[in-house]
Parts: structure tokens; sequence; C-alpha cells
């Protein structure tokens, strides 16, 4: 399908409109950000790894029951989706301590919840993406009460899902960042899931293997990413 005019440019995608209206083209880039955009760099092969990635736990979760915005694959950097309004929520899935919910609680990383931890945060760059409940959602209208049961729904499903599928393949899903979308007035999982969105540590070692390599200056960051690709395959 042909890509026309860029419809959006994010810190790490560029969304196309194509000759269908119901469809748009996602590229994915090596520039990486972290801080809210305060940090810069690039991770070489990133765009690739993500796109291909996610195309492959888009269709996994869609055989089993969560309708996704992913259509295919149409090179190594850029899938085919469906045209979706983003909700402006980021809605995250935590498993094990780490990050602002360790900090925020006084935890040591690596304590494992004893049930998952889902938390939405308001999808506003000038603003740094702030944390919000349910009530905020609903006073300011970023999404309807039945778009929140369906995304609460989905976000666990999806985190039983993907815990069990990282687990045969040695990986400890930490915690990640999902977003969803409007299609034909339906919510659909939409974005990316990659080690940008997502923590994984390996599960016999602790190592590290997501973009907290390059948040932290950890080292091997390309490493880590192709290391991941890796054990999907
Ligand atoms: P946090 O611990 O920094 O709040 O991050 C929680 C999860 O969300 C982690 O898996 C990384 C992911 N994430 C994003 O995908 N985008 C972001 O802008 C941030 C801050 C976190």
């Amino acid at each position: 399908m042909k890509k026309l005019e860029m419809l959006y440019e994010g810190k790490a995608k560029k969304v196309f409109k194509t000759e269908d209206e119901k469809r748009y083209v996602i590229e994915y880039k090596d520039d990486a950000t972290a801080f809210n955009g305060v940090k810069k760099g690039t991770i070489v092969g990133k765009g690739v790894i993500n796109n291909k990635m996610s195309a492959l736990l888009f269709k996994m979760l869609e055989e089993k029951g969560i309708p996704t915005h992913f259509v295919e694959l149409l090179s190594n950097r850029e899938m085919l989706v469906k045209d979706v309004q983003i909700l402006p929520l980021e809605v995250i899935m935590r498993n094990v301590a780490a990050g602002s919910l360790a900090k925020r609680l006084g935890l040591e990383e690596g304590v494992v919840m004893k049930t998952p931890v889902l938390e939405f945060c308001y999808k506003n760059d000038d603003l740094g993406d702030p944390m919000i409940n349910e009530y905020h959602i609903r006073a300011v209208e970023l999404a309807t009460d039945d778009q929140v049961e369906k995304v609460k729904e989905y976000a666990f499903k999806i985190n039983e899902i993907l815990i069990d599928f990282f687990k045969e393949r040695d990986i400890k899903l930490i915690d990640f960042k999902l977003e969803f979308g409007l299609h034909d007035g339906e919510v659909v999982l939409a974005d990316e899931i990659s080690p940008d969105t997502c923590r994984f540590w390996d599960a016999n070692t602790n190592k590290k293997l997501d973009k907290d390599r390059f948040r932290r200056d950890l080292g091997d960051v390309e490493e880590a990413y192709n290391e991941i690709l890796g054990r999907l395959q």
C-alpha cells in the first residue's frame, strides 16, 4: 500500500496516511528519548527490532482474542495498521516493583507485587504524562466508562498472556505500558509492545534487557534489544 503524507511524528515513530483511508503505515525509528525527551540518543537497529517484535506480539494477542490495530508487516521498519484514534491514556501494568513505582512506594526494585498493579497516566507530553485515576478520566472526559472498562479488561488479559509467553523464553515481564485506540468505535490495542515500552529481566540473572539500559547508561543497549528479539523468534 502506498504511503501518503505524514500524519504525525512522535519520538520513536512516524505515522503515514495511505490510499486506503482506513489504513495507516507506522514507521519505527532508531531515535531514543528518556525522561520526557530530555535525554536523547540513537539505538542502532531499534526501529527494526521494535517493528518486528510488536508485529509478532500483536499477532499472538489477536489470536488469543485481543483486538489490535495490527494488519501486516510491510518491511523491516514498517507495519500496516488500522486507523485508530488514540485514547489519551498510558496504561501501565506492573508485576514487579521497578522505576517510578519503586520510587513512589519506597520499594526495592525486584519486589514482587501480590497482585498486578494497573496505573493510568494522562498522555500529554507538555504535562509530563501525569498519573491520573478513573475519576480524572471521567471528570475531564478522556474516555467513557465503557471504554475504561474495556481497557482494564484487555490490559489484565494481555498481562496474563504476556507473562506466560515471556516466561517460556526465560524472561520476566516486570512492567509495561499500553495504549489503546478507537477503530470504528471499538477499543483496540494500538501503539507498540517493545523493549521501549516494557521492562524485561533475564529470568536467571535478572539482567535488564530493555530501554532501562539506555535510560540508566548501563551499556550493551543494542545487544539487549537483539537478545530479546532473538528469544522470541
Ligand atoms: P515507569 O516505572 O518509569 O513509570 O515506567 C513504567 C513502564 O512504562 C516501563 O515498562 C516503561 C514504560 N514507559 C513507557 O513506555 N513510556 C514512558 O514514557 C515511560 C515513562 C514509561
